[in-house]
């Protein structure tokens, strides 16, 4: 195994489901004592999205605050690619690291590449070969093109090699890793279950329903938004109904002419990690629409309804404790599947976790970074 990198690695994160996958691979690339550098794009700003979750989750200080900032997808990303060049260029970092599918996430492996020949960089995708097949997310196109701009891809399931066939990418150097959220799940289960964030606002454990909704195809879209909130305060006349808000979230639901859209629902600001793992440890089940949620309550055991049009994690239906909505979802039809959802029962950590979904992913990331050898080596 080759171990000299010839710069420091360089951990990019961007967005709140980011932090949670950087923060072990900081952790263990500094347990190893390797050169590493941490950069934060700026792309969630308020506290409960950005720092807060920093520091729930132990992360050292960024050593680059790229304050990017929100915008159009173009000038979002123009922004992360124009701050991160010379960002490169002075530390010359052996490996960019970036995870998931976040604007940032494309935007540094884009600069990065380009610069390959130059300062002999190469870019390793955290969470690689994951699809939708819906090309109208935004995520969706990050994913395609992160993963073919990439030197190295780390998947965190073993059900991704048709993705990569699919779309020519065997070619690349591929390491099924595991996934490393589950790192962040397994370290902080334990302070966030002394939080007993559910007891702190009043909700009897195990009797209450998680609820998140933050896609643009769900709260952007004017005739969706009140459907969902609709069958969300149906269920809460029988249980209650925990609702955290995202900020885009929030700021739909104010522009909707709907009276009395949130009524019966517990509404409570984004929540930090550990109150959020908290949250979802004592649900009796979670509605959601993010992908993070669907992993996270796989390895918790709680029951999970994904309300979207598919999913890049199939192993959290096909492994775990997910399952799909109809769709196009009715609030009929979305209040009776949530009603299916709480009928099911409940499991132990782990006793569903996917293969390497064991919080030792960090590990064989790092092993995995030593172990490609660079093209030159290669020839
Ligand atoms: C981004 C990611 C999405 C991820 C989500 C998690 C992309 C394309 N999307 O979507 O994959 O699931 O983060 O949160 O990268 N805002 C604030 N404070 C913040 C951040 C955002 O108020 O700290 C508001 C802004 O008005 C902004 C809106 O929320 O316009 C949306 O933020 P943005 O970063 O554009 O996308 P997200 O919906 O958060």
């Amino acid at each position: 195994m080759s171990s000299v990198l010839a710069g420091p690695v360089l951990v990019v994160a961007g967005a709140r489901p980011n932090f949670m996958k950087v923060v072990p691979i900081l952790h263990e690339l500094d347990r190893r004592g390797i050169s590493r550098r941490f950069v934060h794009t700026g792309q969630h700003y308020d506290v409960r999205m950005s720092a807060t979750l920093l520091s729930d989750l132990g992360a050292p200080a960024p050593d680059e605050l790229l304050d990017v900032g929100s915008g159009t997808h173009a000038v979002q990303t123009a922004r992360v690619m124009e701050r991160i060049e010379p960002v490169l260029r002075t530390h010359r970092p052996s490996w960019v690291v970036v995870v998931g599918d976040v604007n940032s996430t494309l935007a540094c492996a884009l600069v990065a590449v380009k610069l390959r020949e130059e300062l002999g960089c190469r870019v390793a995708h955290v969470e690689a070969g994951l699809r939708s097949g819906d090309w109208s997310m935004p995520e969706e196109i990050n994913r395609v093109l992160t993963d073919r701009l990439s030197d190295l891809l780390l998947s965190p399931s073993r059900d991704v090699g048709p993705n990569l066939e699919r779309e020519g990418l065997l070619e690349i150097p591929h390491v099924f890793v595991g996934n490393v959220m589950i790192d962040s799940l397994l370290a902080q289960l334990p302070a966030a279950r002394a939080l007993a964030l559910p007891t702190r606002l009043g909700l009897p454990m195990h009797g209450y329903v998680l609820a998140t909704l933050h896609r643009p195809s769900n709260v952007d879209d004017p005739a969706r938004l009140p459907i969902l909130l609709d069958a969300l305060r149906g269920v809460a006349r029988t249980m209650p109904v925990l609702f955290p808000m995202h900020p885009r979230t929030r700021a739909r639901v104010a522009a909707l002419d709907v009276a009395g859209a949130l009524d019966g629902l517990t509404v409570v600001e984004p929540l930090g990690y550990r109150e959020m793992l908290s949250a979802m440890d004592g649900a009796r089940a979670c509605v959601t629409d993010s992908g993070g949620v669907q992993e996270e309550s796989t390895v918790l055991g709680v029951p999970c309804l994904t309300v979207r049009a598919q999913t890049e994690r199939p192993i959290t239906v096909t492994e775990g404790t997910n399952r799909m909505a109809s769709w196009p979802p009715t609030a009929d039809g979305v209040r009776r599947e949530i009603e299916e959802t709480l009928a099911r029962e409940r499991l132990k950590v782990g006793d569903r976790a996917p293969e390497g979904w064991d919080g030792r992913t960090a590990a064989r990331i790092v092993d995995a970074l030593l172990a490609t050898p660079h093209p030159a080596e290669r020839a």
